[in-house]
C-alpha cells in the first residue's frame, strides 16, 4: 500500500501476548501491545506514531475531564484467508468526524485515520482471535488536551487508537426494561454523536434496570416517551407481521454502522424494511395480537443481541425462543456478518478493508525488524 504519512513506529520490548488466555476474553479487559497516536497542536495534526500501549500523563486541569470533549468509535478486525481485515473502516472514520464537529473538536483526515489504523492492526495481527464470535476490537478516541478550566473549546487534542481481543459482548439474550423516567437524548442534543457523556449518562438507568433484574434499558424519545430509540449501546430492530422495522435516526439516535449494514443486507435479501418512527404502543399491540416475531439489538460490539423479553410498565412481553427456527432474521444477519468477516461470504458491497501490506514494516527501525518478523 502506498503510504502518505510518515508514521514513526517504536516496538514494545515486552509483548503481553504470551500471557493472554485466548479461551477466556471478557469484553474490554485485554489490551494489545501497541497504540497509534497523533496530536493536534497549533491547528495541525502532527507527529503521528505507533508506540507501546501504556499510561500517559494528564494534567488534572485537562479540559476533557471537566467539560467532556471526548469522542470515540468502536470497530472490529478479523482474519480473512489469514490476513487482517477491517469492517467498513471508512464509515467509522466519517462518523468520528461527525461526532468531532458536534463536540466542537477538529476533524481528522480520513486517510490519516485509515493509514494509522491499518498499520496498527497489521503490526498487532497476532492479537486477532480466530474463534467464532471473537474479533480484535478497535477503539479510536479523541479528547481535548488543553490545561485550562474555563468553559471553552480546547485548542489542542489527541487522537489514539488501541485494540484488544474480545469474545461476545452479551453472551446470552437480553431482558429489556422500557425506560420512561430517564432520557438518553433530545432533539438538538448530542444523541447522534458518539461522545463519552452519552455513555456516562446511561450508567445510572442501566444500573437501576440491572438491580430490577433486566440487562438493559430501551430508551424512549425525550418529549412524549412514546417512540423507541435505542437499547443500551445498540440500535434496535423488530420483526412484526413479516416486516423488519428499525427506529429512524432523526438526530437523537446513533447512526450505527451495523444498523446500516443490516438494512442494506435485508433489502438485498428481499425483506420489507421500514426505517421509521416506531411507538412502544405499536410493539405492544403486535405482541398481544401475536405478530411480534423478533427483536434484536445491532452494534459493532455485539453484532446481534437477541432480546428475550421486554417489560413495559407492569407487563412483560416474552418473545419466541432464541433459535434459528424462531429467530430467522437475526440469525441470518449475525451469521452473514461473521462469515463475511472470516472470508466465507463474498464481499458484495466492498465492506472489508485489508490491512495486508499496510507499509508498517517500512517504518520499523532496522534493528527491530527481526523482532517483528519473528526471526
Ligand atoms: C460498539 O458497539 O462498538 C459500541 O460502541 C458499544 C460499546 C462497547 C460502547
Amino acid at each position: 500500500m502506498a503510504v502518505k504519512y510518515p508514521i514513526k513506529v517504536s516496538l514494545t520490548h515486552s509483548s503481553k501476548l504470551p500471557s493472554v488466555d485466548f479461551s477466556n476474553l471478557p469484553f474490554g479487559k485485554v489490551i494489545s501491545d501497541h497504540m497509534f497516536i497523533v496530536d493536534y497542536i497549533g491547528g495541525e495534526w502532527v507527529d503521528p506514531r505507533i508506540e507501546p500501549f501504556g499510561p500517559m500523563q494528564m494534567s488534572p486541569a485537562n479540559l476533557a475531564l471537566h467539560y467532556g470533549q471526548s469522542i470515540f468509535e468502536g470497530m472490529k478486525a478479523t482474519k480473512r484467508n489469514g490476513e487482517p481485515v477491517l469492517f467498513r473502516a471508512d464509515m467509522h472514520a466519517r462518523r468520528l468526524n461527525v461526532s468531532a464537529e458536534r463536540m466542537c473538536m477538529p476533524t481528522l483526515p480520513e486517510d490519516l485515520f485509515l493509514q494509522g489504523l491499518k498499520m496498527l492492526v497489521d503490526l498487532d495481527r497476532a492479537w486477532i482471535p480466530e474463534m467464532e464470535d471473537h474479533a480484535l476490537y478497535i477503539r479510536p478516541l479523541m479528547y481535548a488536551t488543553d490545561e485550562y478550566f474555563g468553559v471553552h473549546a480546547s485548542e489542542n487534542y489527541r487522537f489514539i487508537i488501541f485494540t484488544g481481543p474480545v469474545g461476545p459482548y452479551y453472551p446470552k439474550p437480553v431482558k429489556l426494561w422500557v425506560e420512561e423516567v430517564f432520557t438518553r437524548a433530545a432533539q438538538g442534543g448530542v444523541g447522534e454523536a458518539k461522545c463519552a457523556g452519552n455513555y456516562g449518562a446511561s450508567l445510572l438507568p442501566a444500573q437501576r434496570a440491572k438491580s430490577a433484574g433486566y440487562d438493559q434499558v430501551m430508551w424512549m424519545d425525550a418529549v412524549e416517551k412514546k417512540y423507541v430509540q435505542e437499547v443500551g449501546t445498540m440500535n434496535l430492530f423488530f420483526v412484526m407481521d413479516n416486516r423488519v422495522i428499525t427506529p429512524t435516526t432523526t438526530g437523537t439516535i446513533l447512526r450505527g454502522v451495523t444498523r446500516d449494514s443490516f438494512i442494506t443486507l435485508l433489502k438485498e435479501w428481499g425483506y420489507t424494511v421500514e426505517d421509521r418512527l416506531l411507538s412502544i404502543a405499536e410493539i405492544s399491540d403486535a405482541y398481544w395480537r401475536g405478530t411480534l416475531q423478533e427483536c434484536f439489538g445491532a452494534g459493532t460490539a455485539a453484532v446481534v443481541s437477541h432480546v428475550s423479553d421486554i417489560t413495559w410498565r407492569d407487563r412483560k412481553m416474552e418473545l419466541p425462543p432464541v433459535d434459528e427456527a424462531h429467530r430467522p432474521v437475526a440469525t441470518r444477519l449475525k451469521n452473514h456478518i461473521n462469515r463475511l468477516r472470516m472470508g466465507l461470504e463474498t464481499d458484495q458491497f466492498h465492506w472489508l478493508n485489508s490491512c495486508a501490506n499496510s507499509g508498517v514494516l517500512e517504518f520499523v527501525k532496522e534493528e527491530e525488524k527481526a523482532q517483528l518478523l519473528g526471526v
